[in-house]
């Protein structure tokens, strides 16, 4: 059970030639392990954020998850491996506004067709217990604070329990009370589901809450 990233490039094509963002990139992460990633804007955060999560491809190098490497898939399975082994959190909640906090946290499981709605119903609630929603269930997500809709947006990334949890300056838009809040409740729930954490931020304060700091310096992570 573990993320393998074996010297990983990425390039951006531009007007002006490829934009080389990654050069030479390893990482090994373990079930269990949480890994802060911090650096400068622009280093390549993101870009190597979504690539672990396979929202976006490598120019060389591979990437595996539990042992196989995602990017031979098609599209159609790699999107169902994406939906059931990664969770994200980004810096902007992306809740649907037209559904309810329970509603947002079913979303993921709607595609899978084999696990019970029962069951899903009451993990969602479970889920929002932890995260001190049980409630706010009915509401809407513009009822919400920005720190309740981070905390949605957490039980939503883990519904389906992935094994890699990914999180991209999820505290970038909330106050210091907040963010503490919200870090601490990835970590309690990270530790909880024994998955791999990966949380981008820009927050000295967050990524001291994390066990592993690394950071993108000059395409690499060091
Ligand atoms: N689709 C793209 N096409 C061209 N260049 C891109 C593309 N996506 C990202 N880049 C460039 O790659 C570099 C890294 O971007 P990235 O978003 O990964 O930075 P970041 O470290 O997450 O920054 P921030 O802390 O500001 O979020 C930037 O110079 C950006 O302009
Ligand atoms: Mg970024």
């Amino acid at each position: 059970m573990s993320l393998i990233v074996q010297n990983l490039d990425k390039d951006f094509p531009t007007r002006n030639g490829p934009l080389t963002v990654l050069r030479g990139v390893n990482l090994t992460l373990n079930r269990g392990d949480a890994l802060a990633v911090m650096g400068p804007s622009g280093s390549g955060k993101s870009t190597l954020l979504h690539i672990v999560g396979t929202l976006d491809q490598p120019s060389r190098g591979t990437v595996s998850l539990e042992g196989s490497n995602p990017f031979t898939l098609p599209e159609p399975q790699l999107a169902e491996f994406r939906n059931r082994r990664i969770g994200f959190v980004f810096q902007d909640h992306h809740l649907l506004p037209q559904c309810t906090v329970l509603e947002n946290v079913i979303l993921p499981t709607l595609v899978n067709s084999e696990s019970k709605k029962e069951d899903v119903e009451k993990y969602a609630r479970e889920l929002l217990e932890r995260v001190g929603l049980s409630q706010r269930i009915t509401h809407y997500p513009a009822e919400l604070s920005g720190g309740e809709r981070q905390r949605v947006a957490v039980a939503r990334a883990l519904i389906q329990k992935p094994v890699l949890l990914l999180a991209d300056e999820p505290t970038g838009n909330l106050d210091r009370k907040n963010a503490e809040s919200i870090g601490q409740l990835l970590i309690d729930l990270h530790k909880q589901e024994n998955n791999i954490l990966v949380v981008v931020t820009h927050s000295a304060d967050l990524a001291k809450m994390l066990p592993r700091t690394m950071e993108v310096r000059d395409g690499q992570l060091v």
